[in-house]
């Protein structure tokens, strides 16, 4: 698959059918995020994936999202923040954020491009979770947890992509606001 399809393709899948994706994908899966820009080239990101069935129950109830807990593996993208706050000061949560969100969408192209199917799940009780997943180092926060499995064909049929932003809202030129591109004024010397 293309990027420019894998980027076009990608969607938000909240059912999921019994089908085991195979290990090794999910395995791969993880290993793109490793090729994502990090601040200071500092990887501090940890995954834990999940595949007990019972730990993915109670992951599911603590995100309060019962979808999640069809799936058959999650992936818990997690910080450790320790080094992150001596090495950017304020600037620290922005950094180690944005840097999640660069691995994960490298993880959600990925898992689009094999055919698997996925959620961007950021809402959970986080304490919950590191319950569940034995969560020691008090530095460590969750990003986020993705559910994968096979889209349940039944939900295939029935949903339609999500209309995206015309480019036209989102784009100014040169400056806020500025909707027309227009060419530099001619300066007379
Ligand atoms: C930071 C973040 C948190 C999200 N949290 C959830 C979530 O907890 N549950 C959920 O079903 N979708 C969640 N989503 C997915 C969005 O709802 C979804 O991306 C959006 O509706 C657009 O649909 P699409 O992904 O199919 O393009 C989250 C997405 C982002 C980026």
């Amino acid at each position: 698959m293309e990027l420019q399809d894998a980027i076009n393709e990608r969607k938000s899948v909240h059912r999921f059918s019994d089908k085991k994706p195979d290990w090794r994908d999910i395995l791969e899966v993880i290993d793109t995020a490793r090729h994502a820009p990090m601040a200071g080239n500092d990887f501090i990101l940890k995954f834990v994936t999940v595949f007990d069935p019972k730990v993915i129950e109670k992951i599911a109830d603590a995100c309060q999202q019962p979808f999640v807990g069809e799936a058959q593996y999650l992936i818990v993208v997690c910080s450790d923040t320790k080094r992150a706050t001596n090495q950017f000061g304020e600037k620290a949560d922005m950094f180690v954020r944005q840097q999640a969100g660069a691995a994960i969408q490298n993880m959600l192209l990925s898992i689009t491009e094999k055919g698997l199917a996925t959620c961007w799940v950021g809402y959970f009780v986080e304490e919950q979770v590191k319950r569940e997943i034995k969560v020691i180092p008090p530095t460590v926060q969750i990003e986020a947890i993705l559910p994968i499995g096979y889209e349940s064909k039944a939900q295939e049929h029935k949903k339609v992509k999500k209309k995206k932003i015309d480019l036209e809202n989102v784009l100014f030129f040169n400056k806020w606001g500025e909707q027309k591109m227009r060419p530099p004024k001619k300066v007379l010397t």
